[in-house]
């Protein structure tokens, strides 16, 4: 069935000869599942087969090396010898028994990998280290250069050979070919270096080889940077000279992507960046070439992605982060079934928060991302009755899994509200997208007969009534108050209650904690018109916030004057402020109308020490087992309702 409201989205298009047959596109995205010798594994394979049963048109895979010495990561695909084909053919053959579309992306890292990975010094066209990884490259002598563009054909061949649709060139995002496009990189006056045309020699030589060895009839997309986002990099006004330069060379389609590493918060938007930012930049190219052009950057749904076919600002749309979410998203939306979408937050927490430290690829909102065969939900065998106690993130996933399986699940809320601190969480600027996703888990509840009783805390009188075969203990953690002078005062609050709008705060507030919590509040109070002080022991503040989001909460933070007392540590809490300990000297702070306290939580455990070893099957979970984030709570959610 087709979505009439989304026609657009759902028509045909050729790249190259090859029929895509919608216009949803998953863009390469590194997920460290495959072998270290670059083979794919049965776990790489059953990511990308969810996707294709998902019904996104086409399917781009990750980075595949052109050299060992090419891999930014450690568990990345490469084909940069013959014995790597088969195991990527098994891919492509399953890949198109189930009718998808799908091409490699292949690239060399250049300067944008370190020696701890590749074992030698990363080469580039110039020697000067990425801004962020900071080795000094070999600068590659010209016949050094041309043996890369050599193993570009050579690799694209490969592609081929494995039965793969097609090929994206990865001239995008600051590695190789990007370091040759751009002056921020290539500082060279040869004839590989200078002038626009001689920058381009390096891509364009690779077109050439690749046509040459793989056939022109080989469909090839080339990926780049609209705009670097770097002082002295490449611009949009150069990416459009390009992308007619790459046309004419042969280029079947263009994927016009942003960033490099330096910048490295346009490759990948959080949450704190727009959605669809970037859009203006596919249609800047569309206005010089006559070949489809993909956009991609925070599209998250598909009426946003209609809505820019539509509007002719681009041909394909590629939702990277969206179709980790849920692969199913374009089967979804072409049946009109749009709330069952679990979409993308852009939290950055378990995609490049786990890549970045070398693990293989999570997902927040779908912790079944990497696992989609062991954790595929089956019927169960037995139907049990299921109790679950805390309806935060933890216990509604536990609860959607459980019930999905068939079981009888009672879930059972001491509060008025489901979602537990994650609603909390969605309160401040840039975390709103949070919402979303307990409204769908909310649906997933009721559209499988889960019984939701709100207001209601499970007791063990009420498992002792009700025998339950199964408890789940979601009960999570609530805020801690430290053991302060003062801290009875009638102005002081936790940041829950403020979040939440149980307690107005008046006009200066301080915040004592600055960890995610902390500097959050005081993010959500100062774009309120507040006047924000907070004091935290640690040299820095939101020091637990995802690397690629921080930046942004502290510029937030900084533009609405909020005062930080940093290596300080608050002795008392007065009538008219704090006396605070910094340096060894002690000071007072204030006046505030309001002290909020946002120090940490407990666990809530009480239920779970009533019942050990009194009903035949506990599990506890979440924040209740121990506080840590949202992330491992549905986690733990998942694998208790897989459980049971
Ligand atoms: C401001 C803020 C921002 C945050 N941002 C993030 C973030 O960006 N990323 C992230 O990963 N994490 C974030 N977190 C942390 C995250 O919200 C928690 O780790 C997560 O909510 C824990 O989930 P949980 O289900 O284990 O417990 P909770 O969310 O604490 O839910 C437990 C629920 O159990 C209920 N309950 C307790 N006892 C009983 C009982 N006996 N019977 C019935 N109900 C009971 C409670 O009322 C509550 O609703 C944030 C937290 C806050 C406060
Ligand atoms: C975990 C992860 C890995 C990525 N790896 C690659 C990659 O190998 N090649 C590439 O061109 N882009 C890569 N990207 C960028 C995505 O293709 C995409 O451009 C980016 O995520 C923005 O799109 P989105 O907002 O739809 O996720 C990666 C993104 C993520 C989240």
């Amino acid at each position: 069935m087709r979505c009439f409201m989304l026609k657009n989205l759902f028509s045909p298009i050729e790249i190259g000869k090859v029929r895509i047959p919608n216009r949803l596109v998953v863009p390469a995205m590194v997920m460290n599942y495959c072998n270290g010798d670059g083979t794919a594994t049965e776990k790489y394979v059953a990511y990308h087969e969810a996707k294709a049963r998902g019904g996104w048109g086409l399917i781009i895979t990750e980075d595949y090396a052109v050299d060992p010495i090419g891999k930014g990561f450690s568990n990345v695909p490469g084909l940069w010898n013959d014995g790597q084909i088969e195991s990527h053919s098994t891919l492509t053959k399953r890949i198109h028994d189930i009718g998808g579309k799908i091409f490699a992306q292949i690239y060399h890292a250049g300067r944008q990998t370190g020696r701890v990975l590749i074992g030698c010094q990363p080469v580039a066209p110039s020697p000067i280290p990425c801004p962020r990884l900071q080795e000094i490259p070999h600068e590659l002598r010209v016949n050094e250069i041309r043996e890369i563009v050599e193993e570009f054909g050579d690799c694209a061949l490969r592609v081929r050979k494995a039965g793969f649709d097609g090929i994206e060139i990865h001239g995008a995002h600051g590695y190789l070919i990007a370091q040759f496009m751009s002056p921020y990189s290539n500082k060279r006056i040869d004839e590989y270096g200078g002038n626009l045309l001689n920058r381009m020699r390096f891509p364009l030589e690779i077109v050439s080889n690749i046509r040459l060895k793989a056939g022109s009839d080989f469909p090839t997309i080339f990926r780049i940077s609209g705009d670097e986002m770097v002082p002295g990099g490449r611009t949009i006004e150069d990416t459009k000279a390009i992308a007619a330069m790459l046309e004419k060379a042969g280029v079947n389609a263009l994927h016009i992507s942003a960033g490099v590493y330096g910048s490295a918060y346009a490759i990948t938007p959080p949450a704190a960046i727009p959605h669809g930012w970037i859009v203006h930049f596919a249609d800047e190219v569309k206005k010089v070439v006559g070949i489809p052009v993909i956009t991609v950057g925070r599209i998250n749904d598909p009426f946003l992605a209609e809505t820019i076919i539509a509007g002719k600002k681009a041909d394909l749309v590629a939702m990277g982060r969206a179709s980790l979410a849920d692969p199913e998203l374009p089967k979804k939306a072409a049946a009109g079934r749009f709330s069952d979408i679990n979409r993308c937050i852009a939290c950055l927490q378990g995609c490049i928060g786990m890549i970045s430290r070398g693990q293989p690829a999570t997902c927040f909102v779908n912790p079944a991302l990497g696992k989609e065969e062991e954790l595929r939900i089956r019927p169960a065998d037995i139907k049990k009755k299921v109790f679950i106690a805390g309806a935060g993130p933890a216990g509604m996933e536990a609860a959607m899994v459980a019930a999905k399986r068939g079981h009888e699940v009672h879930l059972f809320e001491k509060a008025d509200r489901l979602g537990g601190q994650l609603y909390t969480a969605c309160i401040p600027p840039s975390k709103g997208e949070i919402a979303g996703f307990i409204a769908w888990q909310k649906k997933q509840l009721e559209d499988h007969n889960v019984s939701i009783r709100l207001n209601t805390e499970l007791t063990e009188g009420i498992v002792n009534a009700q025998n339950p075969d199964v408890v789940v203990v979601a009960t999570g953690s609530t805020p801690v108050s430290p053991h302060l002078p003062g801290v009875e005062r009638e102005n002081v609050v936790t940041a829950h209650d403020v979040l939440e709008g149980k307690k107005d705060v008046g006009l200066r507030v301080a915040v004592i904690g600055g960890g995610m919590v902390g500097s959050e509040t005081s993010n959500h109070l100062a774009n309120h018109g507040r006047e924000v002080t907070i004091v935290e022991m640690l040299p820095e503040i939101a020091a637990d916030v995802n690397a690629r989001s921080r930046p942004f909460l502290l510029k937030d933070l900084a533009e609405h004057n909020v005062k930080m007392y940093l290596n300080s540590t608050v002795k008392e809490i007065l009538a008219d402020g704090l006396r605070i300990e910094r340096d060894g000297r002690e000071e007072w702070v204030g006046p505030f109308d309001t002290v909020i306290l946002a120090v940490g939580v407990e666990p809530c455990n009480d239920l779970r020490s009533k019942l050990e070893g009194k009903v035949v099957r506990l599990i506890t979970i979440g924040d209740a087992l121990s506080p840590r984030k949202a992330l491992e709570a549905i986690r733990e959610g998942y694998l208790a309702g897989f459980e049971v």
